[in-house]
């Protein structure tokens, strides 16, 4: 009976994992056609017997991103976007460039776990666990070049150069379109603003801090 409730909570665990990433493919591959009017979840398949090399395939990975923006951070993404061979495949990755003292601010991928590594210059990396699985507990690392970190599929993560050098990131995320939610920009800079009554209440601040924030977005 034990072992029946424990196999029943295994398969519960494996099937709502299974539904939290991008769905294995049922073929080979299945290169997005975009011009397809047709909405699905993903892209539909370009006919296999048109598919070709480049659809596989980007180029210019070794350039770095223009840092000169107000957080000093540049994320160059090689998504389903770009690769159009990536469609139901799961993965995708990203290039990300930092100046001395740059952030990539907080945010979370709704879609993918992100596995990263350092390749030039430091980094000092987090994340914040959910609100009732560890109580927001933040986990932090100094990374150099070698290193490597881990954030958790859904969590609210960062990453900063501390360093007087740019510092060069590589990272692969489980999912061909792991989407971005920039935490400050999606509650400060929304289109249209949520109301600073809201706003106020969520943050414990008056109205007039609300807007000043609001007006930084
Ligand atoms: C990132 O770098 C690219 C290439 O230099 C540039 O076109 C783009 O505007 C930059 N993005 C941001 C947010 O600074």
């Amino acid at each position: 009976m034990a072992a029946k409730i424990l196999l029943i909570a295994l398969l519960a665990l494996a099937s709502s994992h299974a539904l939290a990433s991008d769905p294995s493919p049922l073929q080979d591959f299945c290169v997005a056609d975009m011009d397809s009017k047709v909405r699905v979840n993903g892209f539909v398949c370009k006919d296999p017997t048109v598919v070709k090399a480049e659809d596989f395939f980007s180029t210019g990975l070794d350039k770095a991103g223009d840092t000169g923006k107000k957080l000093g951070s540049n994320v160059t993404a090689v998504n389903v976007n770009k690769i159009v061979g990536l469609n139901t495949l799961g993965i995708s990755m990203v290039r990300i460039d930092y100046a001395p003292k740059g952030l990539n601010a907080p945010h979370t991928h709704p879609r993918a776990t992100e596995i990263l590594t350092v390749i030039e210059g430091q980094l000092f990396v987090g994340f914040v666990t959910s609100n009732s699985d560890n109580g927001n507990r933040l986990f932090t690392k100094m990374l150099k070049k070698g290193d490597v970190f881990v954030f958790p599929e859904g969590l609210i993560h960062f990453q900063f150069n501390p360093g007087h050098t740019n510092t060069v990131a590589i990272g692969a995320l489980s999912s061909q379109n792991p989407g971005t939610i920039t935490i400050a920009n999606a509650v400060f800079g929304s289109k249209p603003p949520i109301s600073d009554e809201v706003l106020a209440k969520a943050f414990q601040v008056d109205k007039k801090t609300i807007d000043w924030l609001q007006a930084q977005f």
